[in-house]
């Protein structure tokens, strides 16, 4: 039950009521010593909270997965494997469905960059990073540049929506507008706000207060998608451009192949609510979700859920059991989610337990030194296991995984990783298409000369030699 919104909205005895209801009356402590503005925005924080969800997800009512028990019965999901095998047709006749349809309009692109990078140390939105390993481009132009290359390729006009948050939403559409949109048109360009979850204390349930006039609330996970995008008119938006299918990718892996064709015509020829790319895991523990089938459903158990045995079972052949990480490249198709936007409380929430300061009786912030509170998230990859003919497509991490979550300096997934394993993949590129690279050069290329190295071939000189660092942006070779 939410709070409704009314005239006496900002009436103590109101709301003290509703809370009380739920025992959150203590978030009211203050309310004397607040002026209007402040009562103002703690209603309408309150209004925004399903109060009677949210007691059930801290009476832990739905808490009821047990990872190791699935884990124990996961084997390896369907999927087409990386050498084509795993599918009733090759892969070209996807390529091909996959190309017809961007040709006829029929995608749009999602890009999930709500997260504020903490791990990685850069204080702006982890879209704004630098990640070119020559060009210095940020990771949203490696993708608009993407975008572009793909409506030039198939002479189409792929709409972006772009899920932002609370944190990173203004320097986000500050940083668009500055720059021409990256030079995606206005009309094709969405950047909409995801949704929030109230932290609660993690023994007595308790909303937290971050100030003496507003909750601590945080992001609502990358599950909030649906409903964001419902919510801001982009599904409609979709719809009504005739696109049926929408290409997902978080804003963190710079090799994110965003609307390939063939990832596309695999999830046409599956007839997909929901396909998903994988990379085969390197080592058991790898941090990424696990993408299994569990009683004849395709999900995926998280890194952090999946217990350790489960982890390092082997086949025969020494290679992992469960050998598909998530390295979330989803599609969906737009009536799918249009469904699941329509009912409520499809996707679960998950929870963690996090260190979150708070305003104590005193109205004074405490910053505590172990973890305190309980945050709510969901999960988009929960949609898995009620799409129908969810499929599975595998890649080469070389080619479409290089995520850039920590510093520079820490053992995985940093910005140096990421830059190197661009700057491999493209020197592979040039030298399939002939021109010899020399060592310890680093090469970049733009996708809008070349999404792939077929691109390259036949258009640049084969006596070509690199033998300093060079960005290609959209010419091949030097003018002189
Ligand atoms: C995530 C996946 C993991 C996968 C890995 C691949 C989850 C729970 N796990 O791990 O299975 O193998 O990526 O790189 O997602 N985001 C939002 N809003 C939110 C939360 C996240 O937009 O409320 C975006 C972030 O900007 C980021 C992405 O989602 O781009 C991933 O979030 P993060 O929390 O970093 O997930 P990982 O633990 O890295």
């Amino acid at each position: 039950m939410s709070l409704p919104l009314t005239d006496n909205l900002t009436s103590y005895d109101r709301l003290n009521e509703l809370l009380a209801e739920f025992g959150q009356q203590h978030v009211l402590r203050h309310w004397a010593e607040l002026d209007d503005v402040q009562r103002e925005t703690l209603a309408s924080q309150l209004n925004e909270i399903d109060l009677t969800e949210l007691t059930r997800l801290i009476s832990g009512k739905d808490k009821n997965t047990d990872f190791a028990a699935l884990a124990m019965r996961a084997s390896s999901p369907p999927a087409v494997r990386a050498d084509g095998s795993g599918a009733e047709w090759p892969p070209a006749q996807a390529r091909q469905r996959g190309e017809d349809a961007l040709r006829k309009g029929e995608l749009g692109a999602v890009i999930v960059a709500g997260g504020q990078g903490t791990r990685l140390g850069f204080d702006q939105p982890k879209g704004m990073f630098p990640i070119g390993p020559v060009s210095g481009r940020t990771l949203f132009q490696f993708f608009a540049d993407r975008l572009l290359a793909v409506n030039e390729k198939y002479g189409c006009r792929i709409p972006l929506y772009i899920m932002t948050s609370d944190a990173t939403d203004q320097q986000t559409r500050e940083y668009f507008a500055a720059n021409n949109n990256l030079g995606v048109p206005d009309e094709d360009l969405y950047i909409f706000k995801q949704g929030v979850m109230p932290a609660v204390d993690s023994v007595t349930g308790e909303l937290l207060l971050q100030s003496p006039s507003s909750l601590a609330l945080s992001p609502d996970g990358h599950g909030g998608t649906v409903s964001a995008l419902d919510r801001c008119g982009c599904l409609t938006d979709a719809a009504s451009r005739g696109i049926a299918h929408l290409a997902y990718i978080q804003v963190d892996n710079p090799l994110a192949n965003l609307c390939e064709p063939e990832l596309i015509g695999h999830h046409l020829m599956a007839a997909s609510e929901m396909t998903t790319q994988v990379v085969r895991k390197r080592y058991p523990m790898e941090k990424v979700g696990n993408v299994v089938l569990v009683d004849g459903q395709v999900q995926i158990i998280e890194y952090s859920d999946l217990p350790t045995p489960a982890a390092e079972a082997v086949n025969e052949d020494g290679s992992l059991k469960l050998w598909a990480g998530n390295i979330a490249v989803h599609l969906f198709n737009v009536d799918f989610l249009r469904g699941v936007a329509a009912k409520a409380g499809l996707l679960p929430f998950h929870r963690a337990l996090k260190k979150v300061p708070y305003c104590d009786e005193q109205g004074q912030l405490v910053s505590p030194d172990q973890p305190n509170a309980t945050k709510f998230e969901r999960f988009i990859f929960d949609l898995l296991p009620i799409a129908k003919n969810a499929f599975v497509v595998e890649s080469l991490a070389s080619e479409a995984f290089a995520p850039v979550k920590n510093a520079d300096g820490s053992p995985t997934d940093t910005p140096n990783a990421a830059k190197k394993a661009i700057a491999d993949l493209h020197r592979e590129w040039l030298e399939q298409a002939g021109v010899c690279v020399d060592q310890g050069v680093q090469v970049e290329i733009n996708s809008k000369l070349a999404l792939s190295s077929d691109d390259l071939k036949g258009k640049i000189r084969t006596n070509l030699r690199i033998d300093a660092d060079r960005y290609f942006d959209t010419r091949l070779e030097s003018p002189e």
